[in-house]
């Protein structure tokens, strides 16, 4: 035998500001499914994880919640922990950022690059609003794109032509803070210097510790010169002040992967076994993996092994990368009710459906992955129930009715025990490499050829007739000790059916290498369901609450950002609030589909001074848009600007109706002017 491995693994760390949803459980539930099957194989392996505390988004949150960052994040913790509790994802430890352990190790860690000469500092000139008294990021700063023109874009790319720009290029910049006009100002920054890294991390990059396709996209980065990346941030800041420089923070993201060396110590206070140095020390011999999605893999891959180097500490042994989840085909949509945050799933369905199909697409590289809806429950229902759980519900009455629950000794099929025995060593290795979807394939090769025999030898034939009653007993024995090996092979991924099965097999937590060994005259307990097929009303109920969530949130959210405002028909406004509506006859001088959108018209709008660039959600009821050309309609000049994915929507035209064919665009009486004001 050989040693146990000591490994530590690591899931990206959550931002304290927002709910979990389907997209972030597939990196969660890769990891859980990972760290399972190293602990089945009786590894010393421990997953840490923690919320991602700090940062202007946390703070500008807090304070528009009306509660301190403290409070939101402890919030946010809970929520996070339910969540994950609820999935099944088993951390060692889930701490936060804005912990004690996190700020002195990031103290430590940056004063050691420091006294090796790896920080430099410099003066940086930044948009700075005067009213908020702070730095903007560049995703707060808001204004007219120097290269189209289209208004209310980011400070560093527009959405409507995609041009990058510096945020001080940008044409009429305000603060989207404040809605202050920002002023330049200087500030004293501290850079991390990245480039004395640069001949380690050509070689780390290249070392087997990243997937190819990962190690070839940095390459782009690599070979055109690394910079030195800024880490600090100005006071007002949620963050870590950086030792001996009043007033200067660490930047969020200088802290955030060190969190993942905060948890880890933080468990070890309470894990005497757990050596702290024995893990992070320069040539540890323990284990280090990281699961990341493929959006931040220049911070674990660039960044992070070279501050570790830097400070002294081991780098990771692999960052392991994933793609994005997509849900029917397309990027999760909240319109669509594909935006599924995790509570809204579990609300409605089982946590080990979605482990299960994640697992069974989830291969080792970095594409995306889909989860189809309708292929979600057909998959789960076929394989899971039709397939694994079907063995057992096939064999148990038998041996309860027939032998008093007890399984007779006697290997009825020696070639089907074999062949499991043989496949369970390319099940081990796919687990091991990530391969979730191909340990997934083999496992129901093997229940497909279980269910095949027990057809093929068909003991509710053989129990009806006379003197067969052993070979009903010795058929369904070898049925439930094949299951109970499928069952261990799954339990990375289903560890509740798991459960529930040693219950009924009556037998102490199963091990990887008790798929080695089977049950003979061994007493079963009661056999109950062990999962139930999904319906498929669960999956749409679960769709239209998600829509739900959205309308919700939209309710929630002040008026004047843009968002949908209250339902108008849950409250009284007042004649100020009505009169502020500036209405207008608008002529539709334009209307076409959108190309990419199912649902939306673009219209171009003349209300007499100008026009105005629409997009309205009419699309079932003109399917030729053409014969809306020239005709008059009502719009609500006013409205803020929305930022859409087509573009910018300058208003919103008015109609009646419940929708789909059904919307009626509503029209003044011949005789009305565009621009005129309805009063
Ligand atoms: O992208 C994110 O959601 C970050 N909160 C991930 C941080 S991972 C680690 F470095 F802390
Ligand atoms: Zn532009």
């Amino acid at each position: 035998m050989s040693e146990p491995r000591q490994i530590l693994v690591t899931s990206a760390l959550p931002y304290a500001n927002g709910s979990i949803h389907l997209g972030h459980m597939l990196e969660y539930i890769q990891t859980d499914m990972w760290v399972r099957f190293q602990k089945l194989r009786g590894n010393q392996c421990i997953y840490v994880c923690a919320d991602d505390a700090h940062g202007s988004a946390i703070m500008l949150r807090a304070e528009k919640e009306g509660i301190t960052p403290e409070q939101l994040i402890a919030n946010v913790q809970a929520e996070h922990s339910g969540d994950f509790a609820d999935f099944l994802v088993d951390f060692d430890n889930f701490h936060s950022t804005h912990s004690e352990e996190n700020r002195e190790l990031s103290s430590l860690i940056y004063t050691r690059l420091r006294d090796a000469g790896h920080i430099a500092t410099r003066s940086v000139t930044q948009y700075f609003d005067p009213e908020k008294g702070m730095f903007l990021a560049d995703r707060f700063i808001k204004g007219t794109c120097p290269k189209c023109a289209a208004e209310d874009q980011y400070g560093d790319n527009c959405e409507k032509c995609g041009a990058t720009y510096a945020p001080t290029e940008l044409k009429n910049p305000k603060s989207a803070i404040s809605g202050a006009t920002p002023v330049l100002r200087d500030s004293q920054h501290f850079f991390f210097k990245l480039p004395d890294f640069q001949a380690m991390l050509q070689q780390w990059t290249r070392s087997g510790t990243l997937q190819e396709a990962v190690a070839n996209k940095l390459a782009e980065w690599l070979d055109s010169g690394l910079q030195e990346w800024d880490i600090s941030r100005d006071a007002p800041y949620f963050g870590f002040e950086i030792p001996g420089e009043p007033g200067k923070y660490f930047y969020v993201w200088l802290d955030a992967p060190i969190g993942y060396m905060a948890s880890f110590k933080n468990l070890c206070a309470r894990r005497p076994e757990l050596d702290f140095d024995a893990f992070w020390k320069e040539d540890s011999s323990a284990e280090l993996y990281h699961f990341i999605g493929k959006d931040i893999v220049n911070f674990h891959a660039l960044f992070w092994p070279a501050m570790l180097e830097g400070a002294g500490f081991r780098k990771p042994t692999a960052v392991n990368v994933h793609g994005y989840l997509t849900v029917n085909g397309a990027k999760m949509s909240k319109s669509r009710g594909t935006f599924i945050k995790a509570r809204t799933y579990l609300d409605h369905l089982q946590p080990e459906y979605l482990r299960y199909y994640y697992a069974a697409k989830l291969g080792r590289g970095v594409d995306d992955l889909d989860l189809n809806l309708e292929d979600f429950v057909q998959k789960v229902n076929s394989d899971l129930v039709g397939k694994v759980v079907n063995i057992a519900s096939r064999c148990a009455g038998f041996i309860h009715k027939g032998n008093d629950g007890m399984m007779v000794a006697g290997d009825a099929a020696p070639e089907l025990t074999e062949a499991f025995l043989a496949a369970a060593p390319s099940i081990a290795e796919a687990y091991e490499s990530r391969d979730f979807a191909r340990a997934m394939r083999e496992i129901m090769a093997l229940a497909d050829r279980a269910n095949a025999w027990i057809a093929d030898k068909a003991p509710w034939s053989l129990a009806k007739q006379e003197g067969k009653q052993d070979e009903v007993q010795a058929i369904c024995a070898q049925g439930i000790n094949l299951f109970r090996q499928l069952v261990i092979f799954l339990k990375p991924v289903l560890p509740v059916l798991a459960a529930d099965a040693e219950a009924f097999l009556n037998v102490a937590p199963l091990t990887w290498n008790d798929h080695q060994s089977r049950l003979e005259n061994h007493s079963l307990n009661a056999f109950k369901a062990l999962m139930s097929r999904i319906e498929p009303a669960k999956v749409e109920a679960m769709v239209a609450a998600s829509k739900e969530d959205l309308l919700a949130a939209e309710a929630k959210a002040p008026a004047g950002n843009g968002e949908l405002a209250k339902d108008p028909l849950s409250a009284e406004i007042e004649f100020d609030t009505f009169a502020a509506v500036d209405l207008r006859v608008a002529l539709i001088v334009k209307a076409e589909a959108v190309p990419g959108a199912d649902k939306l018209l673009q219209l171009t709008l003349d209300i007499g001074d100008e026009r105005r660039n629409v997009f309205s959600g009419i699309k079932s009821a003109y399917p030729d848009p053409s014969k809306l050309e020239g005709r008059l309609t009502m719009m609500v000049a006013n409205l803020k600007p929305r930022k859409m994915r087509f573009g910018v929507s300058e208003g919103m035209v008015m109609a009646a109706g419940p929708g789909g064919e059904e919307i009626y665009l509503l029209s003044p009486d011949s005789g009305a002017k565009p621009g005129q004001r309805i009063k």
